[in-house]
């Protein structure tokens, strides 16, 4: 196999400039690595050596191979050194100013031919190559941290960068052993802007205190099955990455209310108190352990009363079944009786209204979250109006509990936690197709890879419902009068025909 670029330069020898490096020479190129402080290439060729020793340790790479990368990796000691190279990445300083002086400075050095590459996460590549003699060589190379494991990199074409210049780009990452997916340059490119429905619509549940960090944690990783859950996650990347982030996709998309970042980071990121890494975040860190609070215990209820379920329920007929497995005496009435505990699942709407428009007695009346087949989820999420009595709430708490299945109970908010979170993710990426900034296939395979779901936005709004979450949004819309919530055409127009259709977009 011929490889793609023989010497490649890497300028910025970072977190991420070490870890192209490592997979670049591991591919078989020759790399020169640079950075402005000498120091910093040093200690990312003795971490780089480290690391084959490691893989060598564990079987992963043969002696020779070793031996081979370690001879590839060249130190370069000024930018003069990567004039031989076919292609240039830099991983610097996430500057505007800085990069654009930095392009214009390898301009002047390398061939006309060779092409150059920016790993930023930020900012426009269309900006970043204003001004470049070449501008049609500069492309994105977005790659995520740690780089050797995060097998995925967006390769992002600017207003002038020439298709074959991602083409080879592409072509040189499978040979790295990474998937290629194609982005516009648009702000958060593909990855950073699909990850915007997670975070930000759990801490706006945290904001209107439907429920605490902790338990919007379990239910995600619970109920819809993610392996982290959105707190645990914004520990682990740290605020001060993750809430500029959220900052810059914002202002970019000109104040769209989809991406408003929280007060809570802000707050949060001011006070220093931003993840694992200083030892408190939204959890606190005892030995690197996240200190989790106990979940509340299954209230003891000497009495069951009888259920009823709404007629407009959600998955009304598996809602009686689990009721009857689970031992209780179902009602199966026009109405409850006096002394009924009365079920609903809206999708979308909140318990309050339900109870107001169905003409339910709101004291006895608690909602549960069926948008999910209860066979395929780990916890039952509960939620309460502000009506509801206590023992109403305990009885209901007991009963879903009772086959030793974990449940939740939440204030009452239009969507619950899993259809709010899920609807906001499918939503955001319906709009990154119908931007078109790449294709629905690529969207699927940059999610999976760069954001460990688990599964594609769109297969996940296809597994739990592509009607099932415009009905969410139409009316969570309504609940809150927020063009948040506002389906995305793309959705609308597939919400009865499915999002994994690809053909169209083929
Ligand atoms: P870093 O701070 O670990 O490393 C940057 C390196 O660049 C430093 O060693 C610094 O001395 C060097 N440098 C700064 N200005 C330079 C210049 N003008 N010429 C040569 N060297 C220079 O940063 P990190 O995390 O590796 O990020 C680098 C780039 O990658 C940024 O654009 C960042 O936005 C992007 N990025 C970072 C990710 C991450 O998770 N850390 C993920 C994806 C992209």
């Amino acid at each position: 196999m011929q490889i793609r670029y023989k010497t490649v330069g890497i300028v910025g020898a970072g977190a991420m400039g070490r870890g192209i490096a490592q997979i670049a020479a591991q591919a078989g190129s020759t790399v020169r690595l640079y950075d402005t402080q000498a120091a910093a290439v040093a200690v990312a060729r003795d971490d780089l050596f480290s690391q084959w020793g490691r893989l060598q340790d564990k079987g992963r790479m043969d002696a020779n191979a070793v031996e081979a990368c370690k001879a590839r990796l060249l130190p370069a000691a000024s930018l003069q050194e990567l004039a031989d190279c076919d292609l240039v990445v830099e991983a610097i300083v996430e500057r505007l100013d800085v990069k654009k002086s930095l392009f214009a400075e390898l301009e002047a050095i390398v061939r006309d031919d060779a092409v150059l590459a920016s790993n930023t996460s930020s900012l426009s590549i269309t900006a970043i190559a204003a001004g470049m003699m070449h501008a049609q060589r500069l492309a994105g190379y977005h790659f995520f941290n740690p780089v050797p494991l995060m097998k995925v990199v967006e390769v992002i074409a600017g207003l002038k960068t020439d298709a074959t210049v991602c083409d080879g780009l592409a072509e040189y990452a499978r040979q790295m052993g990474h998937t290629p997916v194609q982005a516009q340059d648009t702000p958060g490119f593909i990855v950073n802007h699909a990850g915007r429905g997670y975070g930000t619509e759990a801490l706006r549940i945290v904001g209107e205190g439907i429920a605490d960090f902790a338990t919007i944690d379990r239910i995600l990783r619970d109920q819809a099955g993610f392996k982290l859950g959105p707190f645990e996650l914004m520990d682990l990347t740290a605020l001060d990455v993750s809430h500029p982030v959220m900052e810059s996709i914002y202002h970019q998309y000109y104040d769209e209310p989809r991406y408003r970042p929280s007060v809570i980071t802000a707050q949060r990121l001011a006070g220093g108190v931003v993840g694992r890494k200083v030892g408190e975040g939204f959890y606190r860190y005892v030995d690197g352990k996240a200190q989790v609070p106990a979940e509340p215990p299954v209230p003891q209820v000497d009495e069951m009363p009888p259920v009823w379920v709404s007629t407009r329920a959600a998955r009304r007929a598996e809602l009686h079944q689990l009721l009857k497995d689970l031992g209780a005496t179902v009602e199966t009435g026009q109405s409850p009786s006096l002394h009924a505990l009365t079920l609903v699942a809206p999708l979308g709407f909140d318990v309050t209204t339900v109870a107001i428009v169905e003409r339910l007695d709101p004291a006895r009346t608690v909602g549960i979250d069926m948008l999910i087949d209860d066979a395929a989820t780990r916890r039952r999420v509960l939620a309460t109006n502000p009506a509801t009595r206590t023992d109403m709430r305990d009885a209901a708490h007991a009963l879903f509990a009772r086959d030793g299945k974990p449940v939740s109970v939440i204030r009452d908010s239009g969507g619950f936690v899993t259809q709010r979170v899920v609807a906001a993710i499918v939503n955001i990426a319906a709009d990154i197709c119908q931007q078109r900034i790449c294709s629905p296939k690529d969207l699927e395979t940059a999610v999976t890879l760069g954001l460990g779901y688990p599964l594609g936005p769109l297969a996940m709004g296809d597994r739990w419902g592509p009607s099932n979450m415009l009905e969410v949004l139409f009316n969570m819309q309504t609940v809150y009068g927020d063009p948040r919530y506002r389906p995305s055409p793309w959705l609308r127009r597939r919400g009865a025909i499915g999002l994994s259709l690809l053909h169209e977009e083929a």
